[in-house]
């Protein structure tokens, strides 16, 4: 029986590629437990498919996404592999532990691609082609196949090739617009020919993958499920290669608003996507801008006096969808300085984490020390200190004291002591052009590193005066390219507590993106 038969026809299957497409994004850098938090986070989102990254790529994105195989239940679980045998090896060895594995894997059909850039023949892309599918089939039951750059290619030829992965027993062809070229008619003609040319594909699930950099991603993706591909490859916010992929937020709540025009859905628990877009934009350090569709800081907000005076008189007036429906309501949820452990425990609760024993001591005193300078603790200040305290690792660096000093008519000074991961402390101090560069200055000293400071980026968990800052800094030296994050409702201590923890995963060797990344030069050259 075919895949597309053996499924409810109008249910369109959500491939999220956060972790693989959006971790290509220029900056981003997410060590093995971050990914695990994600890929948790998007199995609760409901999501039927997680692209966990590209084993081959370097062993530390093998290693995140074995673990990603053998720990996140729900979804299924792929890796993407080019159209060669060591690549598809890397990707099978990586996911073959999960309930439900993927091969993903892919070739160039545009005549640009194969004389510029593979510099072969169409030829040698239906071998290739047949090849990868046939292997990849031969570990893994569950097996993708891209022809990259399809929407720039000679629709008969994709066809053909696309042909061949069905006879290797694809079951899921993507038709990706690798550089986000196309408009949405022009994609829906494009599916209209492949069905055409190559009728095989009607037994299979098609998938769109379109990229943003005309800002039709969204778009294009629905034209092209309009036109009969009941798979979506998104990201949340939108992450991905150069501007991007679809969003994940805009398209599951295109496709749950619009019911009416089309009739279909998708497994999507929408509750969960404004705290995917939090977690997401906090790990990777991309912000999410306050206007965005659906998870937006503004999405829901009225300035004008006469559509506020529309949403009081009844909601609808002015809005189309319900802030509780996308999870923007969660931050009412409030404790205060004089909670206590049961509380916060029953409070974590309700926001889906389960923290009991160390952890949940550690989050109380962190919790505590909060609450002693914030009224009133809200949901989203709790999942920032939780996340933010769960991810301490008891081998890392800490940042035991820190203390500043700045005036407009005087050098600003850092001073910092910093725990080592042998017990030992060491104080280091240093000047800045601010008293944040001046702690992080006091940082290299104390303990000895070198580093680059590649980002920085400071925001605020709520409004409000005394509203918890987050920082997260991204910092490179020899070994890679890590990132960190803070929470404090001081700015510096934030700052200093997201410096201390990428520089901790730089020299703890916990980096995702390390020296071996220099060995794989050849692998990302040729990377989608
Ligand atoms: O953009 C692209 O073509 C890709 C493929 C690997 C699907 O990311
Ligand atoms: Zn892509």
């Amino acid at each position: 029986m075919s895949t597309q038969d053996s499924t409810d026809a109008n249910r369109v299957h959500i491939f999220d590629t956060t972790l693989r497409d959006g971790e290509q994004s220029p900056g981003i850098s997410l060590n093995a437990a971050e990914k695990i938090e994600i890929a948790q986070q998007l199995a609760r989102l409901g999501v039927d498919v997680i692209e966990a990254g590209f084993p081959i790529a370097s062993p530390g994105d093998f290693e995140a996404v074995q673990k990603i195989a053998r720990e996140v239940e729900g979804p299924t679980i792929c890796g993407l592999a080019r159209a060669q045998a060591p690549d598809i090896d890397a990707a099978w060895n990586a996911i073959k532990d999960s309930e439900q594995p993927r091969i993903h894997t892919f070739i160039s059909t545009s005549d640009i691609h194969i004389q510029h850039q593979m510099r072969n023949s169409r030829e040698d892309v239906k071998k290739g082609a047949r090849a990868a599918v046939a292997q990849a089939k031969s570990y893994c039951e569950d097996v993708e196949f891209s022809p990259m750059d399809a929407t720039r290619s000679e629709v008969e030829f994709t066809a053909e090739v696309c042909a061949i992965a069905v006879e290797e027993g694809a079951t899921v062809v993507n038709i990706p617009d690798t550089v986000g070229y196309t408009t949405p008619a022009e994609y829906a003609k494009f599916f209209e020919d492949l069905y055409r040319f190559a009728p095989s594909l009607k037994d299979v699930r098609l998938s769109v993958h379109c990229h943003d950099d005309l800002g039709m991603a969204v778009a294009n993706s629905y034209a092209g499920v309009l036109a009969g591909a009941r798979q979506v490859e998104c990201a949340i916010n939108g992450i991905g290669e150069r501007a991007g992929n679809c969003s994940l937020e805009e398209i599951a709540m295109l496709i749950k608003v619009r019911e009416d025009v089309h009739g279909l859905h998708t497994n999507i628990n929408t509750r969960e996507l404004a705290r995917a877009s939090r977690m997401v934009s906090r790990l990777t350090g991309y912000v999410v801008q306050p206007n965005k569709a659906v998870v937006g800081r503004n999405a829901f907000a009225h300035e004008s006096g006469i559509h506020q005076d529309g949403v009081l008189k009844e909601r609808e007036t002015f809005e189309i969808m319900d802030a509780t429906e996308v999870g923007l309501d969660s931050n009412q949820l409030v404790l205060g300085k004089h909670s206590g452990r049961h509380a916060l425990k029953d409070a974590l609760e309700q926001l889906g984490f389960v923290v009991d024993g160390e952890a949940l001591n550690q989050a109380f005193k962190r919790f505590k020390d909060v609450a002693d300078k914030k009224k009133q603790v809200t949901a989203l200040d709790l999942e920032a200190i939780v996340s933010d305290e769960m991810r301490e690792r008891p081998q890392s660096h800490e940042l035991e004291w820190f203390e500043a000093e700045a005036g407009s008519e005087r050098k600003p000074v850092g001073r910092v002591r910093i725990k080592h991961p042998s017990g030992e402390v060491t104080s280091g101090e240093s000047t800045g052009d601010g008293p944040v560069e001046a702690v992080f200055a006091a940082i290299l000293a104390a303990t000895g590193a070198e580093a680059e400071l590649r980002e920085y980026h400071v925001g605020a968990v709520t409004g409000g005066e005394d509203a918890l800052g987050q920082v997260t800094v991204v910092l490179k030296n020899e070994n890679g390219t890590t990132s960190g994050q803070g929470v404090s409702t001081d700015i510096i201590e934030a700052s200093a507590r997201a410096y201390v923890r990428a520089l901790g995963n730089l020299l703890d060797g916990s980096a995702i993106r390390q020296a071996e990344e220099a060995t794989s030069e050849a692998v990302k050259e040729n990377a989608p």
